[in-house]
């Protein structure tokens, strides 16, 4: 196929002061630092809302040993362990290469302190990136990541700091592997968070019964995939009973295969929708998603998408 042989009708949208070409984010660790998928025929950054680059440290990182990733029924788990080249080659050597017309980038930062979450989105204010996604949910990481998700004041006091220290859109990304994740929600909202992601990776394992080993170097990884995508859209809907209430959007992810998936999470209450591990099963998902989606509200008489969130009958 040649590159932008078919124009795909898209939904434009809205949020944080940025405009959003489609309501599809492709997620963090999925689509490398937003280069991965511009080799593929027929693929565009232009056809997604935005692009969430690989999770960054301060220092550069190696990620976990191999074996990293390993495939289950209806979906990965994976322990990559934030490889990363360093928050400042992404700002000098990465941030320059991107094509900013085309699509927003939104850097999604982790750290094992909050000294460190401080340092990298000072670094990343001073940039041309688009919005700060502040990952507190990695499950595949010794320090920090899900541990300090899962505590509240952790949670306050990473959010808080980072707001101080940038006037870029401010995005939570939130675990899955809590019990009250409304109460995340309600402390990062709190803390003055513009948006939320809704989920990240469910802590999962796998074992190998020839050696009786984990499959994993790292014992547990993160699952995502079309496994998830029950657990996810409950979380986002959870998240969306204290989000509502302060007008802050949720970026859905989880499982996202298709439209009607997509669909399910804007019901539960996400206004943009985050496609990871489809990106593996189909590079060129996108301009199809962004076609049903046009589809299915010029059919069904919806004027504008927004009146889909969260509306659950
Ligand atoms: C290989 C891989 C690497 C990931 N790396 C990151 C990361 O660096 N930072 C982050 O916030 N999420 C990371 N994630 C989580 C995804 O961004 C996403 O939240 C999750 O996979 C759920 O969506 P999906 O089911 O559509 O993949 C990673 C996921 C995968 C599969």
């Amino acid at each position: 196929m040649v590159k932008d042989e078919k124009p795909s009708n898209k939904i434009r949208s809205n949020y944080f002061g940025l405009t959003f070409n489609s309501p599809i984010i492709l997620l963090s660790g999925c689509v490398g630092f937003g280069d991965e998928y511009t080799r593929v025929d027929g693929y565009s950054n232009s056809d997604v809302g935005g692009i969430c680059l690989k999770g960054t440290t301060l220092d550069e990182r190696l990620g976990n040993n191999a074996q990293r990733i390993y495939e289950t029924s209806d979906g990965m788990i994976n322990a990559i362990g934030l490889q990363n080249p360093g928050a400042d080659y992404v700002i000098d050597n990465i941030l320059p290469s991107l094509n900013f017309n085309e699509t927003n980038f939104i850097a999604n930062i982790s750290g094992a302190s909050v000294d460190e979450y401080v340092a990298i989105v000072k670094k990343f204010d001073n940039s041309n990136i688009n919005a700060l996604e502040i990952n507190i949910s990695c499950p595949n990481v010794k320090e920090g990541g899900v541990h300090f998700g899962n505590d509240y004041e952790m949670t306050s006091k990473i959010v808080s700091e980072c707001r101080k220290n940038t006037k870029k859109p401010l995005i939570i990304k939130l675990s899955p592997n809590q019990s009250n994740i409304g109460m995340s929600a309600q402390k990062c909202i709190d803390a003055g968070a513009d948006g939320l992601s809704v989920i990240n990776t469910i802590s999962a394992m796998s074992i190998d019964i020839k050696s009786r080993k984990p499959v994993l170097d790292n014992i547990n990884g993160g699952l995502s995939g079309p496994a998830i995508k029950p657990i996810a859209l409950l979380k986002v809907f959870e998240a969306y009973q204290i989000s509502k209430k302060y007008n802050i959007p949720i970026i859905g992810q989880g499982g996202i295969i298709n439209y009607k998936d997509a669909i399910e999470f804007i019901l539960a209450g996400a206004s943009l929708v985050g496609l990871g591990t489809a990106m593996f099963y189909d590079p060129l998902i996108c301009p199809k998603i962004n076609d049903e989606l046009v589809k299915y509200i010029e059919f069904n008489e919806i004027k504008n998408i927004k009146d889909l969130i969260g509306n659950l009958n």
